[in-house]
């Protein structure tokens, strides 16, 4: 591993590393729209929002970010187990809040698998609050 990990928007060009990441690391579940015509449309709506890290060539950090005019997502925050717990997850999560910022949004919501302990800790640590109360409920179409 070199100490020159960069982190850039996220192109869909980067779409198959950025499965292989999200396929590899424990705690996500690949879900409707993340296909790579998913991804390519989420990412038209969402321009220069998502982000990822290399190293060299390789994708080792990964992270969408969208809103809807009037909250803030962010899903999917992968970082490859090599380059974890140096800073890297929290490094694209501020940027993913810059960019949210820069929308002018003033609030942000994720999605937490109840059984990503791991995940829970890392968001609640950067100041992410569990919301009490409401649960999450989903429709295909
Ligand atoms: C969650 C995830 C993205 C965090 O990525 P990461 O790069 O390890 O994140 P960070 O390094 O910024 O922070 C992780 C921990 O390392 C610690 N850390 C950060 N920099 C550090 C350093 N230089 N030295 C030692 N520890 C450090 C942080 O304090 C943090 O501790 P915590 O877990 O007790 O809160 C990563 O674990 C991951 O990909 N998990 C699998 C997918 C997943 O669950 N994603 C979230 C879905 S909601």
């Amino acid at each position: 591993m070199s100490d020159n990990i960069k982190t850039r928007e996220f192109s869909i060009s980067d779409y198959d590393a950025a499965l292989e990441l999200w396929q590899r690391v424990e705690g996500l579940e690949i879900a409707e729209g993340d296909d790579r015509e998913g991804v390519s449309h989420f990412l038209a709506r969402n321009p220069g929002l998502s982000r990822v890290a290399t190293d060299g060539a390789a994708i080792v950090g990964v992270a969408l970010c969208g809103h809807d005019g009037r909250r803030g997502y962010i899903y999917h925050l992968a970082v490859d187990p090599a380059y974890q717990t140096r800073g890297l997850g929290r490094r694209l999560m501020d940027e993913c809040l810059a960019g949210l910022r820069r929308a002018g949004l003033k609030r942000a919501l994720i999605l937490v698998a109840r059984d990503n302990p791991r995940g829970r800790k890392f968001w609640r640590r950067h100041g992410w609050e569990e919301v009490p109360g409401p649960i999450v409920m989903g429709i295909d179409l």
